[in-house]
């Protein structure tokens, strides 16, 4: 129950230190930062101080911020802060918040009659009105349909019980929690909203009050930052500038990735890699799911059903797969054993205890569990060094489970029901000591620093792949993600888009789900039209839970097999071009797969886009996603549109697009060059040795591109070892010249490049022998 609620009161005084504002009420102070032009933070000291930083989701300290100059207006009713781009008034009751751009629309702004309230109980809120035409995206991994009014979003790490049902349009909180939303009106632009609190959190987005967006955390800090934008893409570049970006990822993880629960011994991971191989269907990355493990103990090995995994890794190596290991965070509970992992954790005192001091105690695969208190940076190292076990047995990625953390009551072999951590648990050490409450949202965060940070220290020259499930804002720094148990069903093919969708505009361009569904028997039909799409995910990996019938490509007949070989062959096709768009979300947040607003929010259509994505700026994907489809609407923005497959112009904004059970309507952007690399069967079988440039010409016969490459496997891009180039297309006299420019200490190998020219016209082609980087050509 919430006692009494306070208000701030009235302001009774101001002062400003360098580029914050501290502003004194009657009841707490408020202090309000300005760290760029349009980006904001906002923080309320409810009882009359600040708590200390916490550094876990936002990467970097206020001081790193340039802060800018800004007026300072004294009004008869609020104290005004202006900056080139905006003002963000101060309310002088009550320390609301106005939030406008330079020309004076409203953005954002705390309602008159509410406001920010702290409890007794700790909880603390705003609530804010909702302008009108206001449409709100993100808040991270989310069911339902991509524009989020209407609906409340509870930030706190779950795990739902197995069911669709847990999964589908009516779930609430899922394994990720990201208070992060972004609001967009087309005509007054868009801002961004970062609740930096980790405590369990609720948006609630018109859903209670009309008009009116709620907002509240369980305890801490009401701690916010407002970013404007006017675009989607600057306020996601500024989200991801607080709260980091990713690294690169090794090339070969932009492959295909082959999965399921589980396979072994290790003759069935044999099996499943000749069968790519022979049936000449490309891939990566096989993952290894808990039944690798000795009595599901984390950092040890089945020695019978895999008696030398350095030698399997090896052997695999050599056909081009890489091995992925899963690891959950519960250590099996083994006094008296000869397990070093408990024995030695428990021995320093790493695990986390109940608030009466006795060791906190679940279940999970390895039925009683202790669990690692991620908090402390002494247990991070801890845990990082574990993975030396996987780093020598040539192991090359880290797939964290069930790290929400996911805990039953009861031994697995009963029915239980799902525990968290009590509240006040203590975790973390010095000013980071804290209860569960607060460290619940990043438990699993904190584990993928841990392991990624452990990674580096082990072996420092190699980028290894991470994946998660469980995560908070800033995720994206540490690991890829995955959403989790989904099911065979058509409509959790349909969600994939607006809920990777709105991952990727908060922050995690990385990610992808479950392709064929987790739970429950894929039709043929259902596992083609999934591929189709996931094929084209930022993370393409086939997973299936154990007792479930199989699901790799080849298991429902030739038909539905050449499907999955002609999707994934162009996703090796595209990885040239797909590599480039990571590159550009490691330096701008820049989601790899986005929803159509993130390129034409001006355009009001796509504000309800909700079954069509786009991978980069250059492709439009209009899969289909239900059963015995076979013809399907396509909406086009404004511009000039290639339907892919022909290469032929397309007629008109709404087309009919014919798709037979082969066929994903794929649409090419006038005005970009996509780069291609040849079919081969795993990423880095040969160097690329013809770079084929598909020139698509926009309305005034011109074009752009970019291709970004590097070793695909070490850190020296970090050094500057990377090749950037730049294509420049224009159209005169019927002529159409392109240009490349390159620059960058990066070598590639060499190669031919065949240049086809996309255009109402009709084709044009030509091919050099030698790319040499810098040349010009006219066709
Ligand atoms: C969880 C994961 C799933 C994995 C299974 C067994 O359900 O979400 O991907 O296969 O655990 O480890």
């Amino acid at each position: 129950m919430t006692q009494t609620l306070e208000m701030l009161g009235r302001l009774t005084s101001f002062k400003q230190e360098g580029s914050r504002i501290i502003f004194e009420f009657e009841n707490g102070r408020l202090a309000v930062a300005v760290l760029r032009d349009g980006l904001f933070r906002i923080r309320y000291g409810f009882q009359g101080k600040f708590m200390p930083r916490r550094s876990w989701a936002v990467a970097q300290d206020d001081s790193a911020f340039p802060g800018v100059n800004f007026q300072l207006n004294e009004q008869n009713d609020s104290i005004e802060l202006v900056t080139a781009r905006n003002i963000l008034k101060v309310g002088r009751a009550g320390g609301g918040i106005q939030f406008l751009t330079a020309d004076g629309k409203t953005l954002s702004q705390d309602d008159p009659e509410s406001g920010p309230l702290f409890a007794e109980d700790g909880k603390v809120s705003t609530l804010k009105l909702i302008e009108e035409g206001d449409h709100f995206y993100g808040f991270g991994e989310r069911s339902s349909l991509l524009e989020k009014t209407g609906r409340r979003y509870t930030c706190w790490n779950s795990d739902p019980v197995d069911s669709d049902l847990d999964h589908g349009p009516g779930a609430d909180a899922l394994y990720q929690s990201i208070p992060f939303f972004m609001a967009l009106r087309p005509e007054a632009g868009g801002y961004g909203l970062f609740f930096n609190n980790t405590f369990k959190s609720v948006f609630d987005v018109g859903h209670s009050r009309e008009q009116r967006l709620g907002m509240e955390a369980a305890g801490g800090e009401l701690d916010y930052y407002l970013i404007y934008g006017p675009e989607p893409a600057a306020i996601v570049e500024l989200y991801t500038e607080l709260t980091g970006r990713m690294p690169l990822p090794p090339r070969w993880s932009l492959g295909y990735h082959q999965c399921r629960w589980s396979y072994f011994p290790e003759d069935k991971v044999y099996e499943i890699a000749k069968n790519f191989r022979e049936r000449k269907i490309p891939a990566d990355v096989i993952h290894l799911d808990i039944d690798y493990m000795h009595g599901y103990r984390v950092f040890t090995w089945d020695a019978e059903r895999f008696p030398d995994p350095q030698k399997m890794t090896a052997d695999l190596g050599e056909q081009g797969f890489k091995l992925v290991t899963i690891i959950d965070p519960g250590v099996k509970y083994d006094p008296g054993s000869d397990y070093q992992v408990y024995n030695e954790g428990a021995e320093k005192d790493y695990f986390i205890h109940n608030p009466d001091g006795s060791l906190f105690h679940g279940y999970v695969w390895p039925d009683d569990s202790v669990f690692p208190d991620y908090a402390r940076q002494e247990v991070r190292e801890w845990w990082g060094d574990l993975h030396k076990v996987f780093v020598e047995t040539g192991i090359r990625g880290i797939w964290n489970d069930m790290n929400e953390p996911s805990i039953s009551t009861t031994p697995f072999s009963q029915v239980g029901h799902h525990m968290d951590i009590p509240d006040q648990a203590p975790q973390g050490s010095g000013a980071d000591r804290t209860g569960h409450a607060e460290i619940h949202n990043i438990y699993g965060l904190l584990e993928d620093m841990g392991t990624y940070q452990g990674l580096r220290r082990l072996d420092p020259e190699r980028r290894y792949f991470m994946l998660t499930r469980a995560g908070f804002a800033g995720i994206q720094r540490w690991s890829a993600v995955w959403t989790g148990d989904n099911s065979a069903v058509w409509e959790h093919l349909e969600m994939a888009m607006p809920e990777l969708s709105n991952l990727g505009l908060s922050g995690v361009s990385f990610a992808g789900t479950d392709i064929g569904g987790f739970f429950g028997a894929s039709s043929p039909e259902l596992w083609a039209r999934w591929i189709e799409l996931g094929a084209f995910y930022p993370f393409s990996r086939g997973h299936s839970c154990a007792g479930t019938p199989q699901k790799e490509p080849w298991t429902w007949g030739e038909d539905v097999e050449d499907i999955a070989r002609k999707y994934i062959e162009w996703r090796y096709r595209l990885l040239p071009y797909i590599y480039t768009l990571f590159e550009e979300s490691t330096r701008t947040g820049a989601p790899v797969l986005r929803p159509l607003l993130y390129e034409f929010y001006q355009d009001s259509r796509t504000l309800n886009m909700n079954d069509q994505v786009m991978l980069g700026n250059a492709l439009l994907l209009a899969p289909v996603y239900r059963p015995g489809v076979d013809y399907r609407y396509v909406y086009l923005p404004a511009g000039r549109w290639y339907d892919f497959w022909s290469g032929q112009p397309c007629d008109g904004q709404h087309l009919l697009a014919h798709a037979p059970l082969d066929t994903l309507p794929l649409y090419a952007r006038g005005g970009t060059v996509l780069p291609l690399a040849p079919v081969m069967q795993y990423s880095d079988e040969r160097p690329v040795d013809l770079l084929t440039l598909e020139i698509y010409l926009d309305e005034q016969g011109a074009a752009q591109g970019r291709l970004y490459e590097d070793d695909g496997e070490t850190f020296a891009y970090e050094r500057g070892e990377t090749c950037l180039t730049t294509y420049q297309v224009s159209s005169a006299g019927g002529q159409v010249r392109v240009t490349a420019r390159r620059e960058g200490s990066f070598q590639p190998a060499p190669r031919a490049v065949e240049i086809r020219v996309h255009s109402p016209a009709g084709l044009k082609q030509t091919r050099q022998e030698q790319d040499q980087g810098n040349w010009e050509i006219t066709l």
